[in-house]
């Protein structure tokens, strides 16, 4: 899935184009999609020219996202080698985003939004439902993933892509 999401950013282009790339998980857990997108990110990198090391350290700079366990986190930047500045603790669909990234929304967004969101039936939801009536999805019986499904839509710059 992660290589369907990203590869069309990838193919064609230049190691700098692909190192500019910008791309985040909002339910990160321990990382599992993020690695993912590393590890063709590297692909592409060397196809490109670029030594194994600095691929791998560049295509870990193009990686971003957000959980709200913060084990989970801990878990993900050291499997990652990466700073809070990139992976970081929160409620995804409560989070000011531009605030949170402010260099990756400095340039509108993210390229991709990949992931496996959380699934909660709307039964376990009602604490949570003033926040999510803020989205113009909100409907009383959508499950928790809905809502992610329309911030990948709102995280993603014109052009950029969600799976
Ligand atoms: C199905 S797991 C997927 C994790 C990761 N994408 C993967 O595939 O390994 C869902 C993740 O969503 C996180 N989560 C649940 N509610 C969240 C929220 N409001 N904001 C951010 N993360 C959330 C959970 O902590 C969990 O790590």
């Amino acid at each position: 899935m992660t290589r369907v999401a990203i590869e069309p950013l990838l193919r064609g282009s230049t190691a700098d184009e692909i190192l500019a790339l910008r791309i985040c998980d909002p339910a990160l857990g321990e990382g599992a999609f993020l690695l993912a997108a590393v590890a063709v990110i590297v692909e592409h990198l060397v196809a490109a020219g670029l030594p194994l090391g600095e691929a791998r350290a560049g295509a870990a700079r193009c990686v971003h996202g957000v959980d709200v366990d913060p084990r989970a986190v801990a878990a993900a930047r050291a499997a990652l080698a990466v700073g809070e500045d990139q992976l970081q603790v929160g409620d995804a669909l409560a989070i000011d985003w531009p605030a949170a990234f402010p260099a990756v929304f400095a340039r509108g967004g993210f390229d991709a939004v990949i992931g496996n969101p959380p699934y909660v039936r709307q039964e376990h939801l009602a604490a949570h439902k003033p926040l999510l009536r803020r989205f113009v999805s909100y409907d009383g019986a959508a499950d928790l993933y809905v809502y992610f499904v329309e911030l990948a839509h709102r995280l993603a710059r014109p052009g950029g892509g969600s799976v």
